[in-house]
């Protein structure tokens, strides 16, 4: 393996290129902003993900390692797996090693709240993180990060991005997350204790060189922004939460409690911040193990690849809140199409699902993997009309958005107490260990759940 300094080498995020005469630069992924490249005359690129993964040093994930998903857990891949939506990992392979041993570990996901209601980009990773948490039945985090908004956005106030957390807390819950296995925390409110300690001892390993190598800060940061990577970091080491994990009253960090290993699904652009805590958790005084993560893409805009969902442009995302109205006159409108120019083109030439955003759009929401492929054949051929692929697509999205809003009506004010009070999670994880990986262990577990 290549010596893994992970925050260190090709982490450095350029700030975006001015503009000038010439408008070629390069994709620019970090964890504020996503542009894809752009070629001589001013047109973008699609985002090049083999090239993230090279860059970053990120194994890619491929199909043995889904039949090894396949083979320890007795479930079928999830089609955002099959189809590459999550296309990236670190370590993953070892979680399930763990999995099958009946060894304990928690999931740990967030989200910066930047507006009142989720697009449907941001509802695909926490989708997968609930499949996640169904299929391993373990105990998940779910951070929200409404300092870090404030902190990075120049007009953004305190009281707004509390406001938000607040909200996106009912939409994640809406999401159907067990409560008995889930703990949802806004970080200002929840931030203390061993969660604050943590935060310290971790930022005490880390030099102001580091974070700037890692996100691209300069002397003009506000002093916040450089100390938040330390909070979003050990939010992955259990001794945060104590209470999650014993009814008794922890009074102390313990080395136990520190060895419980974290897997973290995350969009792409969220990895620098976890290299700087793989590179660091063994650090600790109580160390962690480097925690595992799976990277996902990022959720096609409408206006085609090369952008992702964006809540400031209403016209780029379909939002959780949007009509079935709304829906039907984006994608109609909006939606980049593959389609032939002209019917006739059309037909004799055939349509590009490859570019086509309501195709894409079915990759996300179509289980049934060979009528995808029927679509797809149909649509290249130019048999499969440009408005009959819009219409499927749409049909799919009014009822997932549609089922999503039934939910979210559901959660009241007692519902997001439960889950946002700290208190000790219940699970069982794999219920049939292999018996032999399990002997042969050396690892001590904690006795936890
Ligand atoms: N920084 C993330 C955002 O702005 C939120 C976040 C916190 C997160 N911890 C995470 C995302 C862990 C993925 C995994 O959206």
């Amino acid at each position: 393996m290549a010596a893994e300094n992970e925050a260190g080498q090709n982490a450095v995020a350029q700030p975006a290129a001015a503009e000038s005469a010439n408008p070629q630069r390069e994709q620019d992924i970090n964890p504020w902003s996503v542009e894809g490249a752009q070629g001589e005359n001013g047109e973008i690129i699609p985002i090049d993900y083999d090239a993230i993964c090279r860059k970053w040093n990120t194994q890619t994930v491929d199909q043995k390692l889904l039949e090894r998903f396949e083979q320890v857990t007795g479930h079928k891949p999830h089609r955002w797996l099959r189809r590459g939506l999550f296309f990236s990992h670190r370590d993953f392979d070892k979680i399930l090693d763990k999995y099958e041993q009946g060894k304990p570990f928690f999931l740990y996901t967030g989200r910066g709240p930047s507006t009142g209601s989720l697009h449907l980009g941001h509802t695909i990773p926490l989708q997968f993180t609930k499949w996640l948490q169904d299929v391993f039945d373990v105990p998940l985090v779910f951070m929200l990060t409404d300092d870090e908004k404030a902190l990075f956005k120049d007009s953004a106030t305190f009281e707004e991005t509390l406001e938000y957390a607040m909200e996106n807390a009912r939409d994640i819950i809406a999401l159907g997350f067990d409560v008995k296995k889930t703990f949802v925390y806004s970080d200002l409110k929840y931030l203390g204790n061993h969660f604050l300690m943590n935060a310290w001892e971790f930022s005490k390993l880390v030099t102001f060189n580091q974070v700037r190598g890692a996100f691209g800060f300069n002397e003009s940061s506000n002093i916040g922004r450089i100390f938040f990577p330390s909070v979003q970091c050990v939010a992955a080491f259990a001794t945060s939460y104590p209470e999650l994990w014993t009814d008794e009253p922890l009074t102390a960090r313990t080395k136990e409690i520190a060895s419980i290993p974290c897997l973290i699904p995350m969009g792409i652009d969220q990895d620098p911040y976890f290299r700087l805590l793989r590179d660091n958790a063994h650090r600790m005084r109580y160390p962690s193990p480097k925690p595992a993560l799976i990277h996902s893409k990022f959720l096609t805009a409408l206006q085609g690849a090369g952008g992702k969902m964006s809540s400031s442009n209403p016209n780029s995302a379909i939002f959780m809140s949007d009509t079935p109205k709304q829906i039907k006159n984006k994608i109609n409108k909006h939606a980049f199409s593959g389609g032939g120019a002209t019917l006739e083109e059309h037909r004799s030439r055939g349509g590009n699902p490859d570019v086509d955003v309501a195709y894409t759009y079915l990759t996300y929401f179509e289980d049934d993997d060979a009528k995808l492929a029927e679509v797809y054949k149909n649509y290249k051929s130019g048999e499969l009309m440009t408005g009959e692929l819009k219409k499927m697509a749409i049909e799919l999205l009014q009822e997932y958005v549609l089922q999503f809003q039934e939910q979210r009506k559901l959660v009241t004010d007692e519902v997001l107490d439960q889950y946002m009070k700290p208190r000790k999670l219940q699970w069982a994880g794999n219920k049939n260990p292999k018996p032999k990986a399990a002997a042969e262990s050396k690892e001590c577990s904690v006795q936890l759940g």
